[in-house]
């Protein structure tokens, strides 16, 4: 048991913002900071921390306390485990009342269990450095594998005696209950209730919770017979809940936060092999898909994603589909594959961390596209196989919750599958309206809850408990209304995109010589007005610049107040089209590729889509108002005008088909 100085010492020392601050990205807002609220999801920040009181508010879900229970309530620790934590971070010694081995099993039996585990731990630790057919048996795999020593240390790697009950008899021996044993899965029972050692003969990868308590193992074997199973695991226990847990998160998640991004492999030599390299914002699902806990848990410290493959195509495959999870998640999501069926750890041991390094920064791939890429190589040329596959991948897109993150990849999409995006929105706007509807029959489903005799202690907004159609009833929007995105939108914000990514750039087609791209697609734009509130906005800044002759770089709007400005501009420069050279087995690849050497046909295109579309509304206008009759004079004037829309439409056409995609 802790004692009570060491307690008060921890409280003393704990400074909120340094605590909170490990989680959440605070800003000073006033007096206080200011940031996402860690405790429910927020797009605004609603949560404060007030430095002079020591506490935290959040305005939008209520949360609220000091630095103790913060700890305790996000890694959902227990009052001991929040103070070790605390006295960790700080580096307060913790004093301890002595207890023995009884008092011990009497405590609080999560306690007991991590005091357990531990233990094993340690034992595990000394089976490997101090006996000698640990040292030759599974310290020599280590280091066969070139794990170095500190390495070694670092992940508390073990090894277990391959005899029966060396470590039940030895735990038994030093107190603890066999009840507990079994419970955590170190022992297992027999018929004649004996026990005996779960991990024989094995090296021993205990798997640590965010505190770094650990609360289970991974045993691997050193035989190399098939019917011996690979891995041997701990089973779930009160401290062990394989759907939240995630190895090698308590060692990467600074690392995870300081890069803002989380690489996500498949096993444990995978993580340990990747540290060693020095890149340590790693984590595994141990072989296991990922669960929805898995992917929240990574969601708190950073939303970008980048799935380590090993090249093996039925691993590949399978994994596409609890992919679509961390899109739905909101997670940015990229892939990267190894080459000849090697995996993040066989590769960084054959080349060396700097060449690892190298090749991950190199080939990341955006989810979406290589999910395209991927399903395209099967169809072979076959229509049916190829519109599954448009909706396969339209699908995944219609799972992204960040609207403008699903123009960009639509309009993408639409270029790597040779479709219009025209047809991609469809299925696209079809798809949401079904979910929508699906959402709402489950809502009239369900019972309404009654609030029974007393008022409830967090009263939810008037207008929680509305079906859809009573609010349409009352004239309220829709809860979760159906974000339908036009074909005008996305025109709109492939002109931004130009203009972003290259709008300073010298256009080079003859004639127009030193004339950078921007100020050549305002002028062609000048008549057109942007619909799409963040485009209109951006694009109203350029043209302010340039009657200063200055053409604003992108990140100018990444802080913008406005936050559908500043995705727009950080998604429109963050998806570059450059994709990895083995694409370009497709001549619609390589213009992908390259597009910064085709800048004319790209800023003509975007210039003369967007000009079609405004023409044609043009039209249907000028036809309403034919329809709806007038002086002859005036029908002439409308038919006049009518016939030289329909001129502008056919011409725009034309060159639109002529322009030749290399
Ligand atoms: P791997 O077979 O890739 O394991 O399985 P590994 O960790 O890379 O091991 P080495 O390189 O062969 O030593 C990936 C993960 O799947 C789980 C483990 O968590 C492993 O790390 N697994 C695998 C099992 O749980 N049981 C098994 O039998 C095999
Ligand atoms: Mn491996």
């Amino acid at each position: 048991m802790i004692t009570k100085e060491t307690i008060e010492k921890v409280l003393d020392t704990a400074r909120i913002e340094e605590v909170v601050g490990d989680f959440v990205d605070l800003k000073k807002r006033g007096t206080s900071l200011i940031g996402n609220c860690p405790f429910h999801n927020e797009k605004t920040p609603s949560f404060h921390v007030s430095v002079a009181k020591g506490i935290y508010k959040c305005f939008g879900c209520g949360a609220g306390g000091d630095s103790l229970k913060f700890v305790m309530e996000l890694e959902k620790y227990s009052y001991p485990e929040a103070i070790r934590y605390l006295a960790d971070k700080y580096n307060v010694p913790i004093e301890e009342v002595q207890r023995s081995p009884a008092q011990l099993a009497a405590q609080d039996k999560r306690e007991s269990l991590y005091v357990l585990s531990a233990w094993a731990g340690k034992y595990f630790k000394e089976q490997l450095w101090t006996t000698e057919v640990g040292q030759s048996i599974g310290l020599s795999y280590f280091k066969e594998r070139g794990y170095r020593e500190e390495i070694i240390k670092k992940f508390d790697l073990g090894y277990s005696p391959d005899q029966w009950t060396i470590m039940s008899d030895a735990a038994v021996a030093a107190g603890f209950h066999k009840d507990y044993l079994k419970e955590i899965g170190l022992s297992i029972e027999r018929d004649d209730g004996s026990i005996y050692d779960r991990f024989r003969g094995r090296v021993m990868f205990p798997i640590h919770n965010l505190t770094g308590r650990i609360i289970g193992y991974g045993g691997r074997t050193l035989k190399t017979e098939k019917s011996v199973p690979k891995y041997v695991n701990s089973p779930e226990s009160e401290i062990y809940h394989k759907s939240d847990v995630l190895y090698g998160l308590n060692f990467a998640k600074k690392a995870i936060m300081d890069k803002d991004t989380c690489y996500l492999v498949e096993g444990y030599a995978d993580v340990i092999s990747m540290h060693q390299a020095g890149v340590e914002n790693v984590v595994s699902s141990s072989g296991t898909s990922l669960t929805t806990g898995q992917i929240r848990l990574i969601a708190r410290f950073t939303k970008n994603v980048v799935i380590l493959y090993d090249g093996d195509a039925a691993g590949i495959k399978a994994s596409l589909r609890g992919t679509d999870m961390l899109l739905e998640e909101g997670l940015n999501v990229k892939v990267l594959l190894f080459p000849d069926g090697n995996d993040p750890d066989s590769y960084v041991q054959k080349y060396g961390s700097t060449a690892f390094k190298d090749y991950i920064d190199k080939h990341q791939e955006d989810f979406i596209f290589y999910k395209t890429s991927i399903l395209l190589k099967d169809t072979g040329g076959d229509p049916i196989k190829r519109a599954e596959v448009i909706r396969d991948v339209v699908q995944s897109i219609a799972l992204i919750p960040d609207e403008i993150k699903v123009s960009v990849f639509i309009q993408q999409c639409s270029r790597l599958l040779d479709i219009e995006e025209r047809v991609l929105l469809t299925e696209l706007n079809k798809m949401r309206l079904q979910k929508a509807k699906a959402q709402e029959k489950k809502e009239q489903a369900a019972p309404r809850p009654s609030f029974g005799d007393g008022p409830p202690m967090d009263m939810p907004p008037a207008d929680f408990f509305l079906t859809e159609s009573e609010r349409t009833e009352i004239g309220l929007p829709p809860a979760e209304a159906v974000q339908v995105i036009t074909a005008e939108i996305l025109q709109e914000r492939e002109i931004v995109r130009i203009l972003l990514n290259y709008g300073a750039e010298m256009a080079t087609w003859e004639g127009d010589g030193d004339v950078p791209v921007a100020p050549l697609l305002l002028s062609a734009l000048d008549d057109v007005t942007f619909e799409d509130k963040p485009s209109a906005f951006i694009v109203d800044v350029f043209k302010k610049k340039a009657e200063d002759f200055e053409i604003p770089e992108a990140k100018f709007f990444f802080s913008h107040e406005d936050k559908d400005v500043q995705d727009l501009a950080i998604t429109c420069v963050s998806t570059p089209y450059e994709l990895s050279p083995n694409w370009n087995d497709d001549k619609r690849k390589i213009y992908v590729t390259l597009e910064r050497e085709h800048l004319k046909e790209l800023t003509i295109q975007a210039v003369y889509r967007i000009k079609k579309r405004k023409v044609e509304r043009e039209m249907i206008k000028v036809q309403e108002e034919l329809k709806a009759g007038g002086s002859e004079a005036d029908m002439d004037i409308l038919i006049s005008k009518y016939q030289k829309l329909k001129e502008a439409e056919k011409l725009l056409g034309t060159f639109l088909g002529n322009i030749v995609v290399k």
